[in-house]
């Protein structure tokens, strides 16, 4: 299977939408904004990897892509600075029909790669205590654990990649 990150151009972001309304729970992917996949969420969709294009050294703070499988989009991936300097967190979601075949973790590696020469030094990330695919995931790519605080873990891992600059 080829997994690939991509920027989220218009066609790309097409695309990104259909595939989050038709394979992904809307939680997974936007917040809360009225149950099942509102048009409100769809429109937060769309500003949220357009306002994002210019990336981590953008107004946002914040990278965003798609995850492609064989040239399709199936997922969006994101890295955004935080508060500490060198420190970046992490989030991923995927369509239904893909998990549990690698392909997080492949994304995830590629997020870690760009991360490091990007000057990330430290990548974050935070999930709840029982999805397990995302502990997996996190847990393969060398991520240490931290302990579960109201059901959360948090979890990072050095890029070793170059020196922060942010
Ligand atoms: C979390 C997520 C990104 C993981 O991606 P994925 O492609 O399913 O993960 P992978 O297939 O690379 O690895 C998953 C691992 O967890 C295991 N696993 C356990 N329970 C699982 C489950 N319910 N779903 C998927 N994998 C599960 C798999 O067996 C695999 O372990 P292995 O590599 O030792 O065989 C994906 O499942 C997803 O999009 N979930 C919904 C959104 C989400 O929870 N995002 C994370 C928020 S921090």
């Amino acid at each position: 299977m080829d997994v690939q990150l991509v920027a989220v151009d218009e066609l790309v972001l097409a695309a990104l939408v259909g595939a989050a309304t038709r394979g992904a729970a809307p939680d997974e992917v936007t917040p809360p904004l009225g149950d099942g996949w509102t048009p409100e969420r769809s429109v937060w969709l769309r500003a949220y990897h357009r306002d994002r294009r210019a990336g981590l050294d953008g107004p946002c703070g914040e990278a965003t892509w798609a995850v492609l499988v064989d040239g399709a989009p199936v997922g969006g991936a994101r890295l955004r600075w935080t508060d500490e300097a060198g420190v970046a967190d992490t989030g991923l979601w995927l369509t239904r029909s893909v998990r549990g075949a690698g392909v997080g973790r492949a994304a995830l590696a590629v997020v870690l790669e760009l991360a490091a020469q990007a000057g990330v030094r430290r990548v974050v990330a935070e999930t709840t205590a029982g999805n397990r695919g995302a502990l997996a995931v996190l847990g393969h790519l060398g991520f240490t654990l931290g302990t579960q605080v109201d059901g959360r873990v948090r979890a990072g891992v050095a890029t070793g990649g170059p020196r922060p600059r942010h």
